[in-house]
């Protein structure tokens, strides 16, 4: 009986699920660009029996016996990051990025702090001082923005700094297509003597197949998830550089002791299994073509999509994402267009821009990127093709325009309307083609 064979018999239902999602991705175009898709052998790690098994501690220094075999996948995974990054330490047990982050802020703060971060609205991730979440709650919170053009405001970044003299600054985005100023923002933190903290989240597999800046040579700390484009499954890597060292030799004693005592128990060690074997995956040659594939992706869809009449923030991207612009179309009608792409069969994500008139619930924009879509094989020509579909759908939703006062009825009626649309209809259809030629299950 295979794998697939006894979940189908032990849970219809979940099995059932599974399968749905399985058609959907293969029937369609992901960019969202916080996702991607895994190689059958990191699936493989990440569904071993190695998540029966706990092991609270480090590779050597356990609290419960028998971890003689996790010690080894632990250190093949610090290894291997260690490699990849061109870093001195990395801590591969956070749960994922959010908690990897939250354990910077334990191991290096105190609670009340001074911390500066890009802020939400203008790119910035919740756990860099969003004003709900743990890192403004227990901390204080001064949050950067980015300029008209859509760059980071490294004037208002250094004015803030001088004033308000952080203990951590943060840089990093989850949608900012630009490339970071890691050096420019490094030395704004030195001059004030803070530690330089850059989220990586986004943009690790970039760095390291050498399709975007690294930021070792100017951070402190380094954090990143391991399920974005560096292919992994979901995730957390925490790392200190060879300057983070010089600044506090007792940084990776600081991050060790958050992580465990201070935040979490027990590793998911078929996680770290299969984050090894990612990492793996990334050294190799194959991984820099794929990284450089990407940004090459990414900057044909967005030229397309210009060319097409859409706007971009910042009109473009140097990364593997981009961020469209709706605020000519009205305030919050990030939700008609990410609807309609879905109908389509095009998945993205709607997100709020810089400045946004609306709410992060009903955002002024959408954001989409190219990592899944060139793990498939696909490249410059696909990128024209989707585009294509991006700004017909377009024309279909720009009717649209979000009500000031109660939404649901104008929903409900334009979730009716599309789901009758023809053009839509027949979008769908050639997408579907589209993605079939490129089928990875
Ligand atoms: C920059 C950045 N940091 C951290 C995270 C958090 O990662 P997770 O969702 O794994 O907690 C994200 C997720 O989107 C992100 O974009």
């Amino acid at each position: 009986m295979s794998r697939k064979d006894r979940l189908r018999k032990a849970d219809p239902e979940v099995f059932n699920a599974i399968r749905s999602e399985l058609r959907r991705r293969k029937e369609g175009l992901e960019l969202i660009p916080s996702e991607n898709i895994t190689s059958k052998a990191v699936l493989e790690a990440l569904g071993s029996i190695l998540t029966d098994k706990y092991s609270e501690g480090y590779p050597g220094r356990r609290y419960y016996g028998g971890n003689q075999f996790i010690d080894v996948v632990e250190n093949l995974a610090i290894e291997r990051a260690k490699k990849a990054f061109g870093v001195p330490y990395a801590n591969v047990q956070p749960y994922s990025g959010s908690p990897a982050n939250m354990a910077v802020y334990f191991g290096v703060l105190s609670p009340g702090n001074v911390v500066m971060g890009q802020n939400l609205l203008d790119g910035g991730h919740l756990t860099h001082g969003w004003k709900t979440n743990f890192s403004s709650l227990f901390y204080k919170s001064i949050p950067y923005h980015v300029k008209k053009d859509g760059y980071i405001d490294l004037e208002e970044v250094e004015r803030l700094a001088k004033e308000n003299k952080p203990k951590l600054i943060w840089c990093g985005a989850t949608s900012y297509p630009r490339e970071f100023p890691f050096e420019a923002l490094g030395r704004i933190a030195d001059d004030v003597g803070a530690y330089f903290a850059c989220d990586i989240a986004h943009i690790a597999g970039l760095i390291i197949g050498g399709a975007h800046k690294s930021p070792v040579p100017f951070a402190h700390i380094i954090t990143t998830t391991t399920h974005k484009t560096l292919r992994g499954p979901r995730g957390g890597i925490i790392m200190v550089t060879e300057k983070g060292l010089k600044k506090d030799p007792e940084l990776p004693n600081k991050i060790d002791k958050a992580i465990i005592p201070g935040l979490q128990g027990g590793p998911h060690n078929h996680q770290t299994a299969a984050i090894a074997v990612a990492l793996a995956e990334t050294l190799k040659p194959e991984f820099r073509d794929y990284a450089s594939q990407v940004v090459k992706n990414a900057r044909v869809l967005a030229y397309e999509l210009m060319q097409r009449g859409l706007k971009l923030v910042s009109d473009g991207t140097d990364n593997h994402m981009m961020l469209v612009d709706l605020t000519s179309e009205g305030p919050g009608t990030g939700v008609f267009f990410q609807e309609a792409l879905d109908m389509a069969g095009i998945t993205v994500n709607k997100n709020t821009i810089p400045a946004d008139p609306s709410s992060p619930f009903y955002p002024s924009g959408i954001r989409l990127g190219s990592p899944t879509v060139t793990t498939q094989g696909m490249k410059e020509d696909e990128m024209k093709l989707i585009a294509g579909f991006i700004a017909e759908v377009y024309s279909e939703v720009k009717k649209y325009r979000l009500p000031e006062g109660d939404k649901k009825e104008y929903l409900a009626t334009f979730r009716q309307e599309i789901r009758r649309n023809r053009t839509l209809k027949r979008i769908r259809n050639e997408v579907k083609s589209l993605a079939k030629k490129f089928e990875i299950y």
